[in-house]
């Protein structure tokens, strides 16, 4: 127990500190953290530069492995390319087996806490237990190896029984984010061939709950391969409607079920797909494999949050939806042995300083969330965070979009104070880990720049006409040489996988999608997306995807969507839209259109403002030029519209911005 008294924060000291700190390009490592740090020597990233393969081996052999490899890395089918050939592993055995034999079966895997209060205490022996039973409860219902099975549940710990559980018998797992509408999780249950479905009867969200299972009837009821469903009772709702032959409850097939052992599985056997948005209205199908995204989970979170397995207590706080969650609330953690935090509501209900009372609470250690919440938690106030005891934590971390160093700095001061080191984490689906960022008790941090690539990797910035290495400047993200937990493929197109990210620099460098300036010291400062990407809140949508969704309103007859620079949420959308024919009012096809994109993907994908125009501006060739609209939204000067088809389109549309309308 920490012998300080907790701080009061006055936002006049706060805003004054900052201030202070605005000017300071460097942050060492504090002095108490890094006299604690495991990884201080600076020869780490030269001794992987030198034979990164032969560092990416030394990782994953301290995992455990049923079978050794025979080739560490088989580039010979490039971009398809081959970790750890000829071994095979199980991910839930190294996630939980291996612990529970060592003797720690009575650490808690989760301290899971529920929106209403509640708590549940999960420890590994009892993780295993339900996970094996679960896993026999999937064979029961006929899954096999290399079959899809869909995951749509809130942050409970049965989303980690269910995902372990196919790693178990080598499903491969579909998980689709709860926020997401039943109708986007029907697409992708549709596009990926699943099985089983895993789901629950509802799903709560500040203090209103909303039914799950007729929503998921409604829209995937007619699936033709779709032959289960599991349904977790979590919100307490009578009356789930359950389909006789179809449908059965997550209790009741786990007390059925017997435990089955983890299978061997071959280090490329296919573990999960994950979909997330691309230049194209279609979804890409991310597809991870088993023996290299363990290996790439289980460093990187040890190295970045300098993991203590018998002190720490971690919290991530993205949602197992995303890769953030994949990665660092389930696999990350439990391969590594560590007790987490699992929370299922939002960070203001019931009240908005929730967060730093659990953090408080549970004597969190780690922290990893997101800059979006960062911002809100500024906005909200620092009399939520003041009088808690926050001196448990020791290392703060960020992802999901580039940290304004404002924002960086109140984390650093208030949350931090002042003695924990921030870690900004770059990474993305694709990569499956973490790349880029610093080593806390080694690296000096550079409040808005991820930092530069962990040992093993190597990231270039390029020159977008040339392609070649800029040693200080800007140009486009790329990753030169393989890493083991990179996608190995999208799900059943080959031909998209190769088109989206190999075709660019060739097929030994990785296209990222996102372009970066790179310092004198090498540090990366990504900058954003290059492709129809918007970042909202670290949620990655895709404006064709949106587009889509609005132009399927009967009254629209052209739609275009751009993002906007927003202070909370990083972006936001912005969507252009023209009506045709005989219409309602536009409040009333406004709302129609939410409804309708809260229907299709989920409410996070609605337009934060919608702008009626008679016409887009389109080039001569009938191209809409979203770089004009998106000046437009960011009140920027447009430079030469000549070449429009139309120049007093964007007149009109300027004035109507302004004019809110
Ligand atoms: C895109 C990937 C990484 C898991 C969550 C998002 C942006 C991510 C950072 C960061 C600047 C970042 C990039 C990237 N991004 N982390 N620390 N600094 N930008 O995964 O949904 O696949 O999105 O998020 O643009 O390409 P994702």
């Amino acid at each position: 127990m920490s012998t300080e008294t907790p701080r009061t924060l006055t936002e006049h000291a706060v805003e004054e500190r900052l201030h202070e700190l605005l000017g300071q390009e460097r942050f060492p490592p504090p002095p108490g953290f890094a006299a604690q740090a495991e990884i201080t020597d600076p020869e780490l990233r030269a001794r992987a530069a030198a034979d990164p393969v032969a560092y990416w081996e030394e990782q994953a052999g301290k995992l455990r492995w049923s079978t050794p490899w025979e080739t560490a890395l088989n580039d010979s089918e490039a971009p398809f390319y081959r970790w750890f050939e000829g071994g095979r592993i199980n991910v839930s055995d190294n996630c939980l087996d291996r612990h529970v034999e060592a003797g720690n079966g009575e650490r808690v895997a989760f301290h899971w806490h529920g929106e209403e209060g509640e708590q549940r205490d999960v420890t590994y022996a009892e993780l295993l237990d339900q996970t094996a039973r679960f896993a026999g409860a999937l064979r029961d219902l006929g899954v096999q190896e290399g079959d899809v099975v869909g995951i749509y549940l809130p942050m409970i710990p049965e989303v980690a029984v269910a995902m372990l559980a196919c790693t178990r018998i080598g499903a491969v797992h579909n998980v689709v984010f709860g926020g997401f509408s039943a109708g986007s999780v029907a697409e992708r249950m549709e596009v990926s061939g699943a099985k089983v479905l895993v789901t629950a009867d509802g799903s709560r969200r500040k203090g209103k709950t909303a039914p799950v299972k007729p929503e998921v009837d409604r829209t995937m009821g007619g699936l033709q391969g779709l032959e289960k469903i599991v349904v977790v009772r979590h919100a307490g709702l009578d009356d789930v409607p359950m389909t006789e032959g179809r449908d059965v409850f997550f209790d009741e097939v786990v007390a059925a079920a017997d435990p089955v052992d983890p299978v061997p599985l071959d280090a490329e056997a296919p573990m999960f797909i994950l979909y997330s948005s691309g230049s194209t209205a279609k979804p890409k199908g991310i597809q991870h494999t088993t023996g290299g995204y363990l290996t790439g989970v289980t460093t990187t979170l040890r190295q970045v949050f300098d993991l203590k397995p018998e002190e720490d207590v971690f919290w991530c706080s993205a949602d197992v939806g995303w890769v953030t969650g994949h990665s660092y609330i389930v696999y990350g953690p439990l391969a590594n042995g560590i007790t987490s935090v699992m929370y299922e509501g939002a960070p203001d209900y019931p009240h908005k300083g929730i967060w730093w009372e659990l953090i408080e609470r549970r004597g969190v250690t780690k922290f990893y969330t997101a800059p979006t919440a960062i911002r809100a938690a500024m906005k909200w106030g620092v009399e939520h965070v003041s009088g808690r005891d926050l001196t448990s934590l020791k290392l703060l971390g960020s992802v999901g979009e580039p940290i304004n160093p404002k924002a960086w700095l109140w984390y650093w001061h208030v949350v931090g104070g002042e003695r924990c080191p921030v870690v900004d984490t770059w990474w993305q689906t694709e990569t499956g880990a973490m790349v880029v960022t610093t080593l806390p008790g080694l690296d000096d941090a550079k409040p808005g720049s991820a930092g530069t690539p962990l040992p093993g990797y190597e990231v270039q910035v390029l020159d977008a006409e040339t392609g070649e290495p800029v040693s200080e400047g800007e140009g486009l993200l790329a990753i030169p040489r393989p890493w083991p937990s990179m996608l190995r493929t999208l799900y059943q197109d080959p031909d998209r996988y190769r088109s989206t990210y190999w075709e660019r620099f060739g097929e030994s460098t990785y296209f990222v999608g996102d372009s970066a300036r790179i310092d004198k010291d090498g540090y990366i400062w990504v900058i954003g997306r290059v492709d129809d990407v918007i970042n909202v809140s670290g949620h990655r949508l895709s404006t064709a995807e949106v587009e889509s969704a609005i132009v399927a309103h009967p009254h629209v007859a052209e739609a275009a969507v751009v993002a906007q620079a927003d202070d909370l949420t990083g972006q936001a959308i912005v969507a252009y839209v023209t009506l045709q024919g005989e219409t309602k009012s536009s409040d009333e096809v406004g709302d129609e259109i939410n409804a309708g994109i809260a229907d299709r993907i989920g409410k996070l994908a609605r337009p934060k403002r919608i702008v009626w125009t008679q016409d887009l501006p389109k080039t001569r060739s009938g191209k809409i030029m979203r770089r004009l609209l998106r000046d437009i939204a960011e009140e920027r000067d447009l430079g030469d519209v000549t070449t429009l088809a139309d120049p007093s389109v964007v007149e009109n549309l300027q004035e109507r911005w302004k004019a809110g309308a």
